[in-house]
């Protein structure tokens, strides 16, 4: 008909979104919809302007009722229209939930029978509606639509109106307008920070490949943030964990292409971008509070040959006094590749390795993969035969266990939906730990990973294994290089819950430790979905040592941190390939700021410990990486915050700058906490990079550092190390910016960093383990306002103790300047604190050059440079008594 000429290019939606296929004029007008060839390219994942494209009048669902429930409303959906997938569920229940003032929650579920729902924990709701809610929901009949609104701007969050809505048995079809172009989040995939709209789909169903743009990876994330155009900004979670499309157009707007489960959403009204992630993680659940050696340094590869090898490693990092705190294995230290084994001629001394990492303070994280080798001779391997005897596997769809094929031969896997599975696990991992006494556990390969495409003897053919619609996943099918859809787990078939198994693994695995150690749990995990952040940590998995993907990893590292896993990093100095001394220098520089910090390596490929290069590659390394440990009580009190109020650690500038929409794309530089700047060299032969300087004061951070770190005792800190120091002095600069790019210097061995105006940060003499530097005074580094104000704070604990914050042990200090002052005030004390002294207070930004200086109205020594520097020396403070410090 005419009418379909007169729709937008931008607003044509999807009619025949399946891949592989070229739609024809025929093929099209079977569904009902409008046929408009061009002359796009279309490509896996860019879809370009579709050829067939719904009707204005293409039949929906129809509103018939709807009623005021305490909590807000319920409404009926009637379909009487088939759509061109099988099974419509014609009659729908329709639920609003005003379940808090910032957030609305949405569930369409069919009322004659229970379908699968993701089983996480989300709040109960309220029973009453929130009173003040900032956002109005109005209902469209016919053709059934919802449509959100802020109260405050009548800006329109969520426009379901725009295309029909579809709930078939195994398709759900849902579209939305967008307020802006700017979206954030739909993980996990390889791309900018900001995702593009241009006909741009983002698959979602866990997979093992090698991070490549428009491919799903390893975790699902449904959640995305959005930018509204006057700076505020919403979210919006999909709680579905079915194999999915999100198809983005330049309209704006966003199609949500689900294979099962039900239609659940949050919508999160902010409003401003932080507050948007702690809403949606008050609904999934906040990160869990790091054990502080997490935050330390960590050296892994695959391909270290024995336990004496991997000690070497550790053994030069002491001699050169690089700072480690964890060093790891990867499956090279088993037996055959079996979990729960250890290879007894190669890796004889693990145990000793492990007991001597522990002397000196150091940690030591395994790797383990899922896969349960199932071909041993029964009796020989505890694992498989008692997973067996207790029925904890995943079963194909006659109800055998399911082989498949991993790094150990043919394998089965465990089902960590069963909680059987994990009493398993432990008993497992309780047992290895008495032969070696490992800090954490590494999980992998946990999409669950498969050699074979399904199993051993394929996959049956039913509706499972080929729904009407398949996502565009890579390869083409469900079962692609995992198990089989079909296959048997104990809630639900693999089809519902495949994108689950690294949650239920993580779950598994953490609560393991916690039995275990009586510690923090220390688990990082491939494979993730909402709510992971509560088990482990993540790293963005195989990519190669290349500068791409060195620049490629700032955007995976905050996209972690906007979906609530902060505890994030890529593999330093590169996986796949051979690194460069270059690019492993600027990597290291970049990890060093990376919230979870680790060199790893793939097997066969050249060497990249820091120790592996020239003496001025292996100091730039080790500086950096003192650097980072200096700044540890910063670090451990962000992620504290994020912890308890669900803040991200590694912050996008737009979270600190809604109102600039310059920052809205920059994902080469990023944030600690809300006023550290990194702006890392991403390119090779470059020793100046190009950043963007928020309007504002900033401090070249390295001018302030230099006091304590040239102060320091430690024999390490040899002459060359000297001499940089005094290099970062004498660039020592603020700058004042009005929002401008600004090229800064940045020799081989320098990492840019700066400091927003108003803040201050606690840093500590750094050593080459957390432990002995934990322990060492503490220097502030205030960066006075224009007006001369600042503040800043510190979570302080004994680092390992469960639920410390919890349980109230322990210290929480804030710090403040104004009016020539500095105030230490103690909110909540613990004698944890107690144990560690102020040294040193450096204020940047001092005008003019003071008389004197007390401390707690005595008088005070004090140096004052003309880079404006005030610092006040010797304190000896102790941090759990109030302090003040007082310039004239
Ligand atoms: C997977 C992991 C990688 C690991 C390798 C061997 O590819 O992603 O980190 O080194 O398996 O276990």
């Amino acid at each position: 008909p005419e009418s379909c000429s007169q729709i937008p290019e931008a607003w044509r939606f999807d009619c025949y979104p399946e891949r592989g296929v070229v739609v024809t004029e025929e093929m099209c007008h079977a569904r009902n919809c409008c046929f408009i060839q061009n002359s796009q390219a279309k490509t896996s994942g860019r879809n370009g302007v579709p050829w067939c494209f719904y009707t204005p009048e293409y039949p929906s669902y129809e509103l018939v009722s709807i009623t005021d429930t305490e909590i807000g409303k319920v409404g009926k959906l009637l379909r009487n229209k088939k759509t061109y997938y099988p099974k419509d569920i014609d009659a729908l229940q329709l639920e609003v939930l005003y379940e808090e003032d910032n957030r609305l929650h949405v569930k369409i579920t069919d009322p004659a029978e229970k379908r699968y729902e993701v089983p996480i924990d989300v709040p109960v709701g309220p029973k009453t509606a929130s009173s003040n809610p900032t956002y109005t929901v109005d209902f469209i009949k016919e053709p059934f639509g919802l449509i959100v609104k802020r109260t405050q701007t009548g800006t329109v969050l969520l426009n379901t109106s725009i295309a029909p809505l579809f709930y078939a048995d195994q398709f759900l079809q849902m579209s939305t307008s967008l307020p802006s172009r700017f979206i954030y989040g739909l993980g996990e995939h390889r791309s900018n920070f900001l995702h593009d709209l241009q006909w741009n789909t983002l698959t979602m169903w866990a997979r093992d490949v090698p991070p490549m743009e428009l491919t799903n990876l390893y975790g699902v994330h449904p959640f995305y943030l959005s930018m509204e155009s006057d700076g505020m900004a919403h979210g919006f979670f999909m709680l579905n964990s079915n194999a999915m499309d999100v198809a983005l157009q330049p309209a704006p707007a966003l199609t949500w292409r689900m294979i099962g489960g039900i239609l659940d959403f949050y919508v999160f009204l902010g409003p401003d971008p932080s507050s948007v992630i702690a809403q949606y993680l008050d609904v999934v659940g906040k990160p869990a509070m790091p054990i502080y050696w997490a935050l330390g340094y960590h050296l892994c590869r695959w391909g270290y040959k024995s336990s004496d090898k991997t000690w070497n490693v550790v053994k030069e990092m002491r001699n050169y006094g690089i700072p480690q705190d964890v060093q790891w294995n990867d499956i090279d230290y088993m037996d055959r590749a079996l979990d729960f084994t250890y290879a007894t001629v190669n890796f004889s001394t693990l145990p000793d390795l492990v007991k001597d990492l522990h002397k000196h303070d150091q940690h030591y994280v395994m790797i383990l993969d899922p896969g349960i080798s199932n071909s041993l001779p029964s009796g020989s391997y505890w694992p498989f035969d008692e997973g067996k005897k207790r029925g904890i596997f995943i079963n194909d769809s006659n109800g055998d266990i399911l082989t498949g094929k991993v790094w150990p031969g043919l394998t089965a896997f465990p089902d960590f939906s069963n909680p059987d599975t994990h009493e398993w696990w432990y008993q497992n991992l309780k047992s290895f730990h008495e032969k070696v006494p490992f800090d954490g556990v590494w999980i992998d390969m946990n999409e669950p990973s498969n050699f074979f495409d399904g199993s051993l003897n394929g996959c049956p053919e039913n509706e499972l294994e080929n729904p009407p619609y398949t996502p565009g996943i890579l390869g083409g099918t469900l079962k692609a290089k995992t198990v089989c859809a079909s296959a048997r787990q104990k809630i639900s078939t693999h089809y519902n819950i495949h994108s689950l198994y690294g949650l239920m693994e993580a779950k598994a695995t953490e609560s393991a430790l916690r039995k275990i150690t009586d510690k923090r749990p220390f688990v990082i995990s491939r494979s993730t979905f909402p709510s992971q952040g509560k088990y482990s940590g993540h790293w963005l998995g195989d990519n190669r040592s290349q500068w791409k993907d060195l620049a490629i990893s700032i955007p995976g590292m905050l996209t972690f941190n906007i979906l609530g896993i902060p505890l994030i990093g890529a593999d330093i100095c590169g996986f796949g390939g051979s690194t460069t001394e270059e690019l492993c220098v600027r990597w290291t520089q970049l990890g060093a700021f990376y919230p979870f910090s680790r060199n790893h390596n793939s097997i066969d490929e050249q060497d990249q410990e820091p120790t592996a290069f020239s003496p001025a590659a292996r100091i730039a390394m080790k500086e950096v990486i003192l650097l980072r440990y200096s700044l540890f009580p910063h670090l451990y009190t962000l992620f504290h915050h994020a912890h308890i109020s669900g803040h991200t650690v590694a912050t996008p500038l737009l979270f600190q700058f809604p109102n600039d929409e310059k920052t809205y794309r920059i994902d080469k530089q990023f944030l600690w906490g809300k006023s550290l700047l990194v702006t890392p060299v991403l390119e090779a032969g470059h020793d100046y990079v190009v950043g963007y300087f928020p309007k504002g004061l900033w401090y070249d951070f390295h001018t302030v550092s230099h006091i304590p770190l040239r102060n320091s005792k430690f024999s390490y800190f040899g002459v060359s190390y000297n001499i940089h120091i005094c290099l970062y002095h004498i660039q020592g600069d603020s700058l004042v910016s009005s929002g401008e790019e600004i090229n800064l210097q940045a020799p081989i061995d320098k990492i840019n960093l700066h400091l927003r105006e108003g803040s201050i940060i606690p840093t500590q003499r750094p050593n080459t383990t957390l432990w002995v530097s934990s322990g060492q005074p503490l220097n502030l580094i205030v960066s006075l306002s224009e007006d001369g104000l600042a503040k800043g704070d510190l979570y302080w604990d004994d680092g390992e103790t469960l639920d410390t914050y919890e349980k109230d042990q322990y210290a929480y200090i804030y710090f403040t300047v104004e009016q020539n002052t500095m105030t230490s005030e103690v909110l909540h004390n613990h004698e944890e604190a107690a144990y560690i002294t102020v040294e040193t207070v450096s204020f940047y930004g001092v005008k003019v050059e003071p008389e004197n200086v007390t401390v707690n109205s005595q008088e005070a020594a004090f140096t004052y440079r003309d880079n404006q520097v005030l610092t006040v020396t010797d304190l000896g403070l102790n941090l759990i008594r109030n302090f003040t410090i007082n310039w004239m």
